[in-house]
Order: structure tokens, then C-alpha cells, then sequence
């Protein structure tokens, strides 16, 4: 939008997408356009890029702008419209992150990945009676981890939600082995923290969001120290974004994207559409940010898990 380096999108174009993850047109929320920075901090986008955004929208002679994106891009979305860009949003993160849907696109995919890898490291784990590690993203939301933790049969999940504590772990890690089960799946997401302890991140750039990653190593070794057991990490890291998307993302995203055609039809600008099931609805942009929508500590999947037995580490 503001370099004016554009794809017109016809009909024939938008062949073989739809089985396609990431963006075609190398979209970003970060660098001039940013509105989020840090651990989640608003800031406002200078006036000269939307000016610049805006002139090239009537250059171009668009009559809406389709934002998809996650809480960053949303952000970025709703400051367009309160400067005169007619918009209307579209929720897609692997996080799962944004209030007032009950899912966006790209976490189904996630999730799939995520479940996936630990069937697969179910093998080693039980095969080597060993400790295995998957760490997986999800910024400040434990939705991806509680989703494939339960799915692919993990025995702890550490989520943003509830601090964990190694004693906690470890008694889980101790029950099992009395039990004869040698072995033990540990999912955590990157934004878990231990009880009184910070993110673990990488020093980021000051002009975008925090980098979180690496908790899985930090867990891994405490727990190798502290059981004795052989305990290995994997980070699943961008496999979780990339690759075809599930059935459910496919069908999601297509009745999100008919969905924003139809606002714009009626002129709803500042308005997502969202996931209400059975049905898609227009909410306003606002209600989808400003506040991400993380896993209910006392909600139904954390009840279940508990109720499997698992671990949430607390
Ligand atoms: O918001 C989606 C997400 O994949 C997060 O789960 C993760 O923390 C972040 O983006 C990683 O972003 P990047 O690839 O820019 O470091």
C-alpha cells in the first residue's frame, strides 16, 4: 500500500490458492506499518504513512481494504479506518488470540502440525523411555498447545494462562514411572512462564513484537536436572505456519472472505467478520482488540485435560 507494488487479483488469479498457507502478496504488520511493539504496546502509526496509504488507495481506485491478520494487523486496521480508510477486517492468526471470535483462521492448521509432531515424538519418547519437549507458539495464549496437547495424548501442558512449577512437573513425570509408564510428553507454549519467572524471549527489535521462544530448552534442562531422566526438546517453531491448510482453515477462510465481500456491499466499514457458530457475523473492529482471548483457566478444555490426568503444572 505504500510503495504502490500491487497484484490485481482477477478471477484467474485466484486460481490454486486455496491450498496455499502465508500471503502471496508479502503483506506485514511490521517495520512503517507496525502498531504493536514490545509485549503487545499500541502505538500510534505516524500520520504521513496513513496520508500516503490513503492517496494510494484513491490512485488505485480501490473501493475497501481487506486487512486479514491478528491482533497486529487489526490494530493496524482500525487505525486506518479512524483516519478515513474504508476497511473491514478478516481474523486470521495461528493464536487464536482475537476476542469476539470463536476462532480464527490458520489455528486449525496450527494445531494439526502441532498434534502431528507429537505423535511423532511419542515414538522416541516411549521407545527410549524418555522426557520429550515439544514447544510450540502461540504468543501470549496457551490455545495451540491445550488444543494439541489433549489431541495428541500430552501428559503435561504449560500455557501462558498457568504458571507452572517444577515440582508439579516433576511429581507428574514421578507418577507415571510408578505407574510403568517410562515415558513423558510435555507440551509447552512459548509465552509459559514458571511461577514468579518472566517470558523467555530473544532481545528483540524495539519497532516490533517481542520474539518469544526458547522456554522449551529452559523446561527441558530443569527437568533432565531434577529426575534424572534423558530429556530431549523439540521446537516445532514456523513448521506451525506453513504447509496446506486443514479442511476447517479452508472452509473458515472462504466464508470469512465471503463474508468481508458482503460488508463491504453494504458499506460496514470497521467491521471483521467473525466465527458465532452455526453462523459468520460482522462485529466491530474494536471489540477484536485491545485484549486477547486466552485459554479460561477454569473453561471446559483445561477441565477436560485435568480430568484425563493431565498436568497443567500447577
Ligand atoms: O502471531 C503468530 C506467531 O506465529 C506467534 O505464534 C509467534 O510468536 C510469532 O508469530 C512469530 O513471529 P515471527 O516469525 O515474526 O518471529
Amino acid at each position: 500500500m505504500l510503495d504502490l507494488r500491487y497484484r490485481s487479483l482477477d478471477y484467474h488469479e485466484m486460481d490454486g490458492l486455496l491450498h496455499l498457507g502465508g500471503t502471496i502478496l508479502g503483506a506485514t504488520n511490521k517495520g512503517r506499518f507496525a502498531a504493536k511493539t514490545g509485549h503487545g504496546e499500541v502505538r500510534r502509526i505516524p500520520d504521513e504513512i496513513c496520508e500516503q496509504t490513503k492517496r494510494n488507495i484513491d490512485q488505485l481506485g480501490l473501493q475497501a481494504l481487506v486487512c486479514i491478520g491478528g491482533d497486529g494487523s487489526l490494530t493496524i486496521a482500525q487505525q486506518l479506518f479512524e483516519r478515513g480508510v474504508p476497511v473491514v477486517g478478516v481474523p486470521k492468526t495461528i493464536d487464536n488470540d482475537l476476542e469476539a471470535t470463536v476462532m480464527t483462521f490458520g489455528f486449525d492448521s496450527a494445531v494439526a502440525c502441532a498434534t502431528d509432531a507429537l505423535d511423532r515424538l511419542r515414538t522416541t519418547a516411549q521407545s527410549h523411555h524418555r522426557v520429550m519437549v515439544l514447544e510450540v507458539m502461540g504468543r501470549y495464549a496457551g490455545w495451540i498447545a491445550t488444543h494439541a496437547g489433549i489431541a495428541g495424548g500430552g501428559d503435561v501442558i504449560l500455557i501462558p494462562e498457568i504458571p507452572f512449577g517444577y515440582e508439579s512437573v516433576c511429581a507428574k513425570i514421578a507418577e507415571r514411572e510408578r505407574e510403568g509408564k517410562k515415558f513423558t510428553l510435555i507440551v509447552v507454549a512459548e509465552g509459559a512462564r514458571a511461577l514468579g519467572g518472566g517470558f523467555v524471549e530473544t532481545t528483540g527489535d524495539q519497532d516490533r513484537e517481542a520474539r518469544l521462544g526458547g522456554v522449551g530448552m529452559v523446561v527441558a534442562a530443569e527437568v533432565e536436572k531434577r529426575t534424572g531422566k534423558e530429556t530431549r526438546v523439540c521446537v516445532l517453531g514456523h513448521l506451525q505456519r506453513g504447509g496446506g491448510p486443514t479442511t476447517f482453515d479452508r472452509l473458515l477462510c472462504t466464508r470469512f472472505g465471503a463474508r468481508a465481500v458482503q460488508l463491504i456491499a453494504d458499506g460496514m466499514y470497521g467491521y471483521m467478520v467473525a466465527l458465532r457458530p452455526p453462523d459468520t457475523v460482522a462485529v466491530k473492529i474494536t471489540e477484536a482488540i485491545g485484549r486477547l482471548r486466552t485459554v479460561p483457566v477454569d473453561g471446559d478444555l483445561v477441565q477436560t485435560g485435568r480430568a484425563l490426568g493431565i498436568s497443567f503444572g500447577d
